[in-house]
């Protein structure tokens, strides 16, 4: 049997991705009224404490689950009869409930459909029940090396007779080479515009024992160890946890010496209720080379390379609509701007007049190595050009709280349709918000849109 409690009691990691993505889409969110589902909810707390709150106040939720020891649980803890309830619904269903069919304004699923053998039964009946123009927001794990040791612990014969076949095969992402865009695709098959869908990756790191809580939480999810006679139950979980154990990467904090440990997954993330004239900021945590020489920084760029590629694959079809002058802020030696930026956007409005301007911003004899080599090697005549563009020592040395705007970045700024940041040092974030860009953070790659 699922025990609820425990699950909401060790949920800290499903919690802390939920409330980045719901922090994330914020802006969109509080507009959403009428009536949602949230697939999957659990024991419900997370329906309650993170998702109503974050919707117009007008907005109701049924949460829904296949267990009916969560739905039990969560009614009682947290149903409301105004806003709040929880209903018992298998997502991958053949026989939706005619009730309803095209009845939903908005739904929503965190972390649950990866737990579906039949992903594309799933997609389809959230497509029959949502009305015409309503919308979706899923967040699904991907890959997580619980899914690889879960295939591993089926291949034991000791095993695999209490596995039952609905939890064999789970997981559909697991092994995809691309399955932002197999998702994608499946959407669209299914009926689906498709305006955000994105790969990708979720970090935690924490002490010991919050991961042991973590695997706490998963396990109690595995109901059918509870038909293993008792010391293979007890194997299974051991094995689980020590192959879950020694694959995580293990540090010691800066600030206290404790050790902490990493958990990393994959996740996909589908939303159509974005609008395209909203901005967006992507985030992605990069260790970038502190290195002002081309030379060397070219043959070591790679990490940066494939983070970027991540980001350009998921806004591909944002990028293909921009046109006109854009900004690229920290080019660097250029290569990214060159071979990535470049050919995602709209090639027809890259007209004469009309050029692509990227602007490095470091230190002066820095950035004279750095914009002689991209000018050199990656300038592309009336498209792509390199400049020097000075920024105020003050701020990149974060010395002052005081932050002063360069003036020739505030005006080409102005007008500018899209600004790409690769950018290092979070002081720039405060000098580029105050250039005019309205949302940004240090140390991440952002990508903003006006
Ligand atoms: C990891 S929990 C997610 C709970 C919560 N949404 C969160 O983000 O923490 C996954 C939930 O999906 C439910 N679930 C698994 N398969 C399902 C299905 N086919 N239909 C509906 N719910 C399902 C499980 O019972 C479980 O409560």
């Amino acid at each position: 049997m699922e025990n609820p409690r425990i699950y909401s009691e060790c949920d800290k990691i499903q919690k802390n991705r939920i409330s980045s993505i719901i922090e994330e889409f914020s802006e969109d969110l509080m507009n959403i009224c009428g009536k949602c589902m949230d697939i999957g909810c659990g024991p419900g707390n997370i329906t309650k404490d993170f998702l109503l709150p974050s919707l117009d106040s007008n907005a109701q939720i049924i949460g829904t689950d296949i267990s009916e020891n969560m739905v039990k649980y969560a009614n009682k803890t947290f149903g409301d009869k105004k806003r709040l309830q929880f209903k018992i619904l298998d997502i991958e269903t053949k026989n939706l409930p005619k009730e309803y069919i095209s009845e939903f304004d908005h739904i929503f699923s965190f972390q649950t459909l990866q737990w579906c053998k039949n992903i594309r039964q799933a997609f389809e009946n959230i497509y029959q029940m949502l009305k015409p123009n309503a919308t979706m927001l899923v967040y699904v794990i991907a890959s997580h090396d619980i899914f690889e040791i879960l295939k591993l612990l089926e291949q034991d014969t000791r095993f695999a007779q209490y596995i039952p076949n609905s939890m064999k095969n789970i997981s559909p992402y697991q092994e995809s080479k691309n399955a932002r865009k197999e998702l994608r695709e499946l959407l669209q098959n299914v009926g689906f515009t498709v305006h955000h869908c994105s790969l990708r990756e979720a970090i935690y790191s924490d002490e010991k024992p919050m991961l042991q809580q973590f695997l706490d939480s998963l396990i109690c999810l595995l109901t059918f160890i509870e038909d293993m006679p008792y010391d293979l139950m007890k194997e299974f979980k051991n094995i689980l946890s020590y192959e879950y154990m020694r694959r995580r990467f293990y540090y010691k904090s800066m600030h206290n010496d404790k050790e902490l440990v990493l958990d990393q997954c994959k996740v996909l993330i589908y939303n159509n209720c974005i609008k395209i004239s909203h901005y967006k900021i992507r985030r992605l945590y990069i260790y970038t080379l502190n290195s002002s020489n081309p030379f060397k920084y070219i043959l070591n760029n790679n990490l940066q390379r494939e983070k970027a590629t991540d980001v350009f694959d998921e806004f591909e079809e944002y990028l293909k609509c921009i046109s006109g002058k854009c900004l690229d802020i920290s080019c660097g030696l250029g290569d990214i701007t060159k071979d990535m930026i470049l050919p995602t956007l709209d090639p027809n409005a890259l007209v004469i007049d009309k050029k692509i301007i990227i602007y490095i911003k470091t230190c002066t004899d820095v950035s004279k190595n750095m914009i002689d080599y991209a000018n050199k090697k990656y300038s592309v005549p009336k498209k792509l050009e390199y400049k020097k563009n000075v920024i105020n020592k003050k701020i990149f040395y974060g010395a002052s709280s005081k932050f002063q705007v360069d003036p020739d970045e505030a005006s080409c700024n102005e007008g500018s349709n899209l600004s790409v940041s690769l950018d290092p040092l979070p002081q720039f974030a405060e000098q580029r918000r105050l250039a005019g860009s309205s949302k940004f953070s240090g140390g991440q790659i952002c990508i903003l849109w006006t």
